[in-house]
């Protein structure tokens, strides 16, 4: 079978979010891309995933063009509660740090990117096999997949590893400079979409002794739930009717009274993990997202951080291609990593806050009560977390 060989400027492997916002960023400055993907756009669009932006996320989706739908459709959010054994406290985002974030589904953002980059007419390859990276020392560096049973060769200057926690371009970090530190949590988050109105206009993180709870939403009628289970609970253990009923256990009384409940139109598990993968570049190669770090779900990071590592990247990109100058790229490793501690810092103590386990000693579980306590006291400690979640800056 003949080849069909193809040249680019920047070849993107995977096409999620992080890809798809790279692409649409370097195309708006001219820079040549194009996109390969594994699955169908259909399956990509449909992946329920987190939505909580924050405020640099929706500023970078505006700058690209693509942060109208955010504004008409999302839901700004000045604070959310935490509670603990029942008893509810704000956090007020708005007055702690002056920015919101905004409530609105990663679904929704993938559908704006697909929609933006169609426009620009961008080359976006879907249900690629095969994939296979090569002359990453060279100033022609290669992708080779497969689609529609025709081979593919691209020649490019660089390529992008943007395929998630599941890809390939990881492994292309020689063994003997790649380190990975990962925590695994000994628990899950089931969580449930349904056809309801949201117990409450603002989220609630909800610590109690049987496990944590989130309430959260995707619009007036559409709320997102999520309890924690052991690891070993699989979808079936949980029939709706179990999972509200575990909820209304764990959320502060007055919520548990108004609690609508309804069947789910998506139910999942997620085990919870956080993994730093170093370094983010080895020498064509940078990954980006999900393909260099996993977050525990607790405070929204994940898609938060892989467009911060886009934002990096991407201004590098520029800079080579604008300026001539290699330094951003250079450095593309060393600044995102430190955006990736610092939130995996936050996302871990959030987590661990939150969260009780059978593996929880008693200590533990006394120790998170009593933070929790402080920060309920505190404003400096409330002011602290408000900056966190909100988003560090760039
Ligand atoms: N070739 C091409 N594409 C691939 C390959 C491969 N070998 N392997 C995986 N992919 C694709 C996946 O199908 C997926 O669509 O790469 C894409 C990666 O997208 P995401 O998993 O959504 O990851 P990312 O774009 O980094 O998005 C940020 O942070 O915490 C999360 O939920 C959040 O998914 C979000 C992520
Ligand atoms: C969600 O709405 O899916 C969501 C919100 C906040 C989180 C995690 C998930 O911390």
């Amino acid at each position: 079978m003949k080849t069909k060989k193809l040249h680019t400027q920047v070849a993107i492997i995977g096409g999620g979010p992080a890809g798809l916002l790279l692409s649409q960023i370097l195309m708006r400055q001219n820079i040549e891309t194009i996109i390969i993907e594994a699955q169908s756009r259909e399956y990509v669009l449909k992946r329920i995933r987190a939505g909580v932006l924050e405020h640099g996320s929706v500023e970078l989706l505006k700058n690209a063009g693509v942060g109208e739908r955010i504004i008409t459709d999302g839901i700004k959010h000045d604070g959310f509660l935490i509670s603990s054994e029942n008893k509810s406290f704000r956090i007020d985002l708005s007055a702690a740090t002056g920015k919101s974030v905004y409530v609105y589904g990663q679904t929704e953002i993938t559908i704006d990117l697909y929609k933006a980059q169609d426009k620009m007419k961008a080359t976006i390859f879907h249900c690629v096999k095969d994939v296979n990276i090569s002359d990453l020392n060279s100033n022609k560096s290669k992708v080779q997949f497969n689609c529609s049973k025709e081979n593919y060769e691209i020649t490019c200057d660089y390529i992008a590893g943007c395929d998630g926690s599941m890809g390939i371009s990881k492994n292309y970090i020689p063994k003997k400079i790649k380190k990975s530190h990962i925590i695994n949590y000994p628990f899950s988050w089931l969580g449930i979409l349904s056809n309801t109105k949201p117990v409450n206009d603002e989220l609630i993180y909800a610590s109690h002794e049987r496990g944590f709870a989130l309430a959260s939403m995707r619009n007036e009628n559409l709320s997102r739930y999520y309890i924690q289970t052991p690891h070993t609970d699989k979808i079936e253990h949980w029939p709706d009717e179990l999972f509200w009923e575990e909820l209304c256990i764990r959320l502060p009384k007055p919520y548990c009274r108004t609690l609508e409940r309804g069947k789910s139109i998506e139910k999942s598990v997620t085990k919870l993990r956080s993994l730093i993968l170093e370094p983010m570049q080895w020498k064509n190669l940078f990954l980006a997202g999900d393909a260099a770090h996993i977050m525990p779900p607790t405070g929204a990071k994940g898609l938060n951080l892989a467009f911060s590592d886009i934002f990096y990247l991407s201004q590098g990109f520029i800079s080579y291609y604008k300026k001539g100058s290699s330094t951003k790229l250079n450095n593309y490793s060393k600044v995102a990593l430190k955006r990736v501690w610092k939130t995996v810092g936050f996302s871990k103590w959030m987590t661990s806050i939150l969260h009780n386990s059978n593996e929880n000693s008693l200590i533990e579980r006394n120790l998170n009560k009593l933070e929790l306590a402080e920060l309920k006291k505190s404003e400096k400690a409330q002011k602290l977390v408000a900056e966190q979640y909100v988003g560090v800056a760039y």
